[in-house]
């Protein structure tokens, strides 16, 4: 390949640099902990939100947020990588037992585990690879959203978000960053909205807030570094089409880049050395 070959467009990303979390309300921590923390391998963060009202847990540069109260469904599905599905499996055999009564199930499928949270979340698992550049994280959230307003969604985020998004067959897919997407797919039944939100970290942080403040869509000044909106409507006639709130922070906000721990979740008793507890990366993907 010769330098004039490298596609130099493919480096680049949109105004949304990081999807970093997804916060869903949870009625039970030590459930949640048994799933998100036992079964799935992530690791709770142990600096912030580790008592029994809140709980962060991490998943490479990535985070659940599960705070105390009535269950939320998110609309669509999670999807989510982790370092070896066979791993997973067996974690997830071992927490079946303890999870009778509740909503968990999974599946396997062509090419992930498909699992159904305590509380009926659809998160999907994927090996390293399927996606570029993510050993371990979020890659993507898909929401389902009502028939024939992808295209309008795609306008939002291209012209108020600013970010580069393609739309075709019903499903707009947003770049996030270098390595993630927000994807919006049409789906014949969408329930009602219950107030779960998404967190991104954005560089250009007051144009859409012009924009969104000029037209009344700003739910929340939270602080200087961050605020709020719900409704995702068309640019181009102001119909809401969706709702999914984003917690929209500046790079100077104190959560921006924070390093994450990560531990390796193939370690347990039974095969911990000295050293092999903290999550590294095995390869490139
Ligand atoms: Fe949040």
């Amino acid at each position: 390949m010769s330098k004039a070959d490298f596609d130099r467009s493919a480096e680049d990303v949109g105004n949304i640099l990081q999807l970093e979390h997804v916060n869903l309300t949870v009625p039970d921590q030590g459930i949640a902990a048994l799933f998100y923390v036992t079964g799935l391998g992530f690791t709770r963060d142990p600096y912030i939100d580790f008592g029994t009202r809140n709980m962060w847990v991490n998943l490479g540069a990535q985070q659940f947020h599960l705070p105390k109260a009535d269950p939320q469904l998110f609309r669509g599905h999670i999807s989510v990588v982790v370092p070896d599905l066979d791993d997973l499996k067996k974690r997830l055999d071992f927490i079946t037992k303890p999870m009778a009564g509740s909503k968990f199930a999974w599946t396997e499928q062509a090419d992930h585990l498909a699992l159904r949270c305590p509380w009926g979340n659809d998160i999907r698992a994927y090996a390293p690879g399927r996606f570029s550049r993510m050993p371990l994280g979020m890659p993507e959230v898909t929401v389902t959203v009502p028939a024939a307003t992808s295209a309008g969604i795609c306008r939002f985020y291209q012209q108020v978000m600013r970010c580069p998004a393609s739309h075709s067959g019903g499903i707009t897919r947003v770049k996030v960053g270098y390595n993630q997407e927000l994807v919006f797919a049409e789906g014949d039944q969408v329930s009602g909205y219950d107030g779960h939100h998404i967190a991104v970290y954005v560089a250009d942080f007051s144009g859409p807030h012009s924009w969104l403040q000029e037209r009344q869509l700003i739910s929340e000044e939270s602080d200087q570094h961050q605020y709020r909106f719900v409704s995702i409507v068309d640019p181009d006639s102001g119909e809401v089409l969706t709702e999914l709130e984003h917690e929209v922070r500046s790079m100077s906000h104190a959560m921006a880049n924070r390093p994450l721990v990560n531990r390796n979740p193939a370690v347990n008793f039974f095969t911990y050395q000295k050293g092999n507890e903290i999550f590294t990366p095995g390869e490139r993907v």
